[in-house]
Formats: C-alpha cells, sequence, structure tokens
C-alpha cells in the first residue's frame, strides 16, 4: 500500500503510512504565481493500492482542488486501488438545498471524489446523509471514542457530558460512555415574550465539571454561548472537545475567554488544539 499526502495533511498521512507500514509516496505541489497548482506523485504507483490522504479545510477550493487532482492523476498512472481519505469534508453544512435553486456542494464534492476513488472515508461528517451522495464505497469514522479517551486520560471527576444541540448528543453519549459519567444536550425553552432560558434538558450540572463536545468549532459561537449557559447554571469547570477545529479567526481565545479550562480538538484539521490523533482509526479503517 502506497500513502499519499496531500499538502493538508502531511504529518496524518506520515503517521497513518506508519501505522500501515506503507510506503509514503513522494509528491511535489507547487503554486504558480498566478494561483494555480503543479503537482506530481514522483513515486511509482502502477499496480499498486494508494491511499491518498487530504482534509479540505481553508482554502477548501484549492485543497479540493489538490484532493481531485491526485486522485484523478492516481487513476491515469494505472493505480490497482484508489481511497480518498479526506478527514474533514469541507461543505459538509450544505448536506441539501435548503432553498430553491440552492447548490448541494458537499453532493458536488463527492461526486467528483467518486469519479476517480474507489473508496471514501470521512471523519464525523456534519451529516451522515452524505455518504448518500457517493457512488462508490463510502465509510465515516467516529473520532468520539478519541474524545473519551482523551478526557478520560485527564482524569476529570465528577463530570457530565454535554452538547451544545440535540445534533451532537450521539457524540456525547459515546464521550460518556468513556468516562462512565451521564450526558445530555442544552436545550432552549421560551418562557414568554423574549425571555429564553437555555440549559441541559435532563441533568443538574451544579458543582459538575462540564466536558462540551461537537463536531465543529467553527467561529466559536455555538461553544461560547454554551460554556456561558453552563456556568450560568453554576457548572464547575468547563473543558471544550470538538473533532474538526476549522477555528476561525479567534475562536480558540473566544472559548477560553468565555471560561474554558481546556480545549482539544482531533488533528483532522492541523491546528493549535489538535490534541488527539485519528491516525489509528483511519488505519483501522484501511487493514
Ligand atoms: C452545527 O450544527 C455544528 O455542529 C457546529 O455546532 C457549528 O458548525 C459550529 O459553528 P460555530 O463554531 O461557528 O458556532
Amino acid at each position: 500500500m502506497i500513502v499519499i499526502p496531500g499538502t493538508a495533511s502531511q504529518v496524518l498521512a506520515k503517521e497513518v503510512a506508519s501505522e500501515l507500514d506503507a510506503e509514503l509516496a513522494s509528491v511535489t505541489c507547487k503554486v504558480f504565481p498566478d494561483g494555480e497548482l503543479y503537482l506530481r506523485i514522483e513515486s511509482e504507483v502502477a499496480n499498486e493500492e494508494c491511499v491518498v490522504v487530504q482534509s479540505t479545510p481553508r482554502p477548501q477550493n484549492r485543497n479540493i482542488f489538490e484532493l481531485l487532482a491526485l486522485l484523478e492523476t492516481l487513476r491515469e498512472e494505472g493505480a490497482a486501488r484508489i481511497t480518498a481519505v479526506v478527514p474533514y469534508f469541507a461543505y459538509a453544512r450544505q448536506d441539501r438545498s435548503f432553498t430553491q435553486g440552492e447548490a448541494v456542494t458537499s453532493r458536488v464534492l463527492a461526486k467528483h471524489i467518486s469519479l476517480h476513488a474507489d473508496r471514501f472515508i470521512g471523519i464525523n461528517l456534519h451529516k451522515s446523509a452524505i455518504l448518500d451522495y457517493f457512488t462508490i464505497e463510502a465509510n465515516e469514522i467516529d473520532a468520539s471514542p478519541e474524545l473519551g479517551e482523551y478526557f478520560r486520560s485527564r482524569g476529570i471527576e465528577d463530570c457530565v457530558v454535554i452538547s451544545p444541540d440535540k445534533g451532537a448528543l450521539a457524540m456525547a453519549e459515546k464521550v460518556a460512555s468513556r468516562l462512565g459519567c451521564e450526558h445530555d444536550y442544552l436545550e432552549k425553552t421560551r418562557l414568554g415574550p423574549g425571555e429564553v432560558v437555555v440549559k441541559p434538558k435532563n441533568l443538574n450540572v451544579q458543582g459538575m465539571n462540564a466536558i462540551i463536545v461537537d463536531d465543529i468549532i467553527d467561529s466559536g459561537g455555538s461553544m461560547v454561548e454554551a460554556i456561558k449557559m453552563l456556568k450560568a447554571q453554576g457548572a464547575a469547570n468547563i473543558y471544550v472537545g470538538c473533532v474538526h477545529a476549522v477555528a476561525t479567526g479567534s475562536a480558540i481565545s473566544r472559548l477560553f475567554a468565555a471560561g474554558a479550562r481546556e480545549v482539544v480538538g482531533t488533528n483532522t484539521i492541523p491546528s493549535q488544539i489538535s490534541f488527539i490523533s485519528v491516525s489509528s482509526r483511519i488505519a483501522e479503517a484501511l487493514r
């Protein structure tokens, strides 16, 4: 097996290759003065099983183009089987047409990956339904257990795991199961005109250490609200975990300013909070 590193996932690709005892391909990627890309896969890939590891965070369209160009080149060079590992799948929040005429950009991306890959592997896709847009074998890895293990290793006592909304409740449940603690989600209740309270649906967090988990931290806005609400409910310390640290601008600082004690993410997007590696899970999926 040969692992082909995309420029957005160079360290993760190396980790995956090491875990699998696979060859790490040599790739040249240059940017011309006008912004166009030059790509060359220098390793011999004919008749080989090839795995491209390329995440698609900002600049999304550039990273996506690189991914597609690598896949197409592998096909042209005669690779036997091609797997596209896309740790962070861009456009996942546009999983459907919310209004007439809107482009379903996650579907556009899925269809184009399907043109040249034989298999797709993603991690915590914002909506799992995106898997149906692929016309090839498509699998999703759930990194919640890795988040759970991380917080377990921190030895946090008297804790509860909370998701900022119902959408991430399943994640909270899986993280909590690693910690052997309870989980819940934040629910918005309208008390009257202009009066809204946001609090855990079932649990009392007074005096508890709260671990808030979500799939994505982008602007940090959802997490900041969640931190404030849990503090207002009397939570002791607040820990924050996510899979994809999109972390736009000062998002991470905003979380600390709001009162988070610790903020962690995985390395699906390399960032200042990527303390958790998903390489073992990717290797496991590829074995
Ligand atoms: C939304 O449904 C996602 O799960 C995240 O909660 C959201 O994308 C986070 O965005 P932000 O950090 O900008 O609030």
